[in-house]
């Protein structure tokens, strides 16, 4: 059988799928969205920009823009009925739990969007699920925390809202800091999409079979959970503070190294960049930038920059081209902007919305489209006759 595992939303039988959205090259370290580069896109734009640029394959004129912001903006409220949904959480519950069962929950509420036969039906269902994920992250936090969820403010623009939404509390008005915001903004950019990755060919081949757009987003949330994909911002920092002191960085080094130890270095790594992930290296200025602005001195950058400096001076990791991803430095500046670490990989899915969103829409619209069915390599029994019970 020649056939191997492959996924086939549109793969062909190299298990490598056709769009048009977002472009890697992992050897040289180059991360391209419709052609431009995200050091490009993270220094010049905003994630409204970028969104639209996801969606629709250019950069929004300012007419463009401001029509689109306008369509994000006016669904950033989630029916009331979802914030009683919160309610049947423990309170200790992980956010990224809340996450998968509140955006899959708003499969029922939406009814309209699951006729994906008609396009505008399929943007309305875009701009909901881009709209609304701050407003249920926030909540989520805010549910943790046990404090009153903050409505969405139609004056702010998307960073600004979800911050207000998060930190924000009744008793006084919340000043928004340009540097958060902007810090924030940024942060959403660099997440926005990242080509095939897991969580991503999740939500192709659950919408491979016509399923909601909102149960489809709550499958890929769930694939970004674990640790050795989006969970790995939250992992990375609870490795940091295990580490503690540059001192104890050898024995962590070669615990990473060790096969019978599964430790592996977190933020460290990736499917496809055997070189700099491009991203780390805007995520490294902006650390260094936000905790200057804020005043914040956290060791732990400081630790995580030597621990990146021992890493790739070592044999093991250049041999095996393991570099900083996403995720190495993004840990340390939430810490700094105030969000716990239990929130790290909610953000994540937050800026992944669009690209999971955009790669969805790019599926559902390509008129060749079929259900995924991925194939295997059979490595069981070939038949055998059946054995009764007295015979086992
Ligand atoms: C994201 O796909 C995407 O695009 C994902 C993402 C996105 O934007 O969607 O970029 C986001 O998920 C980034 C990755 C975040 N995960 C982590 O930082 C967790 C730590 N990293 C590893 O778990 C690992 O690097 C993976 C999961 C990211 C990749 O795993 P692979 O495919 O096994 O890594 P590889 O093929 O590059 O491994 C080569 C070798 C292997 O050893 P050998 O089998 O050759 O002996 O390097 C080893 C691995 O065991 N290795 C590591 C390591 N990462 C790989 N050893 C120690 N520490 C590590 N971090």
């Amino acid at each position: 059988d020649t056939e191997h595992f492959t996924f086939d939303p549109g793969f062909t039988s190299t298990g490598s799928c056709e769009s048009k959205i977002t472009y890697i090259d992992g050897d040289e370290g180059i991360l391209l969205h419709r052609g431009y580069r995200i050091e490009d896109l993270a220094e010049h734009s905003d994630f409204m920009d970028v969104s639209y640029l996801l969606l629709h394959g250019e950069l929004p004129s300012r007419s463009e823009k401001l029509a689109f912001e306008k369509a994000i903006t006016y669904h950033t409220m989630v029916h009331e009925q979802l914030n009683y949904f919160f309610r049947g959480f423990r309170r200790d519950a992980h956010p990224m739990a809340i996450m998968v069962g509140v955006v899959g929950a708003l499969s029922s509420f939406y009814h309209d969007s699951t006729d994906i036969g008609d396009p505008h039906q399929r943007m309305i269902a875009s701009h909901r699920l881009i709209a609304k994920m701050p407003t249920i992250a926030a909540w989520a936090y805010k549910y943790s925390v046990g404090q009153p969820f903050m409505y969405p403010r139609n004056s702010l623009n998307y960073a600004e809202n979800f911050l207000q939404m998060t930190f924000g509390v009744p008793a006084e008005e919340y000043k928004v800091s340009p540097t958060l915001a902007r810090a924030m903004d940024r942060i959403f950019i660099l997440h926005a999409d990242h080509e095939q990755n897991a969580s991503t060919s999740t939500v192709r081949i659950a919408g491979s079979s016509g399923a909601n757009p909102f149960a489809c987003i709550a499958a890929g949330i769930a694939s970004l959970w674990g640790p050795a994909h989006g969970g790995a911002n939250e992992a990375v920092l609870l490795m940091l503070q295990e580490i503690g002191h540059k001192d104890r960085i050898h024995e962590f080094i070669k615990r990473a190294k060790d096969k019978d130890d599964p430790f592996r270095l977190m933020g460290f790594g990736h499917r496809v960049y055997k070189n700099y992930d491009p991203r780390a290296k805007v995520m490294q200025k902006s650390c260094h930038e936000v905790l200057s602005e804020l005043g914040v001195d956290d060791p732990l950058l400081e630790l995580a920059m030597e621990l990146e400096k021992i890493a790739l001076e070592d044999d093991y990791f250049v041999s095996k081209k393991l570099f900083p991803n996403v995720d190495f430095y993004s840990g340390i500046i939430l810490k700094a902007m105030g969000f716990p670490t239990t929130m790290f990989t909610v953000l994540f899915a937050l800026a992944r919305t669009v690209g999971w969103v955009a790669q969805w829409k790019e599926m559902i619209e390509d008129p060749n489209q079929r259900i995924s069915r991925p194939r295997q390599l059979y490595t069981g029994y070939a038949e055998r006759p059946y054995k009764p019970i007295d015979k086992r």
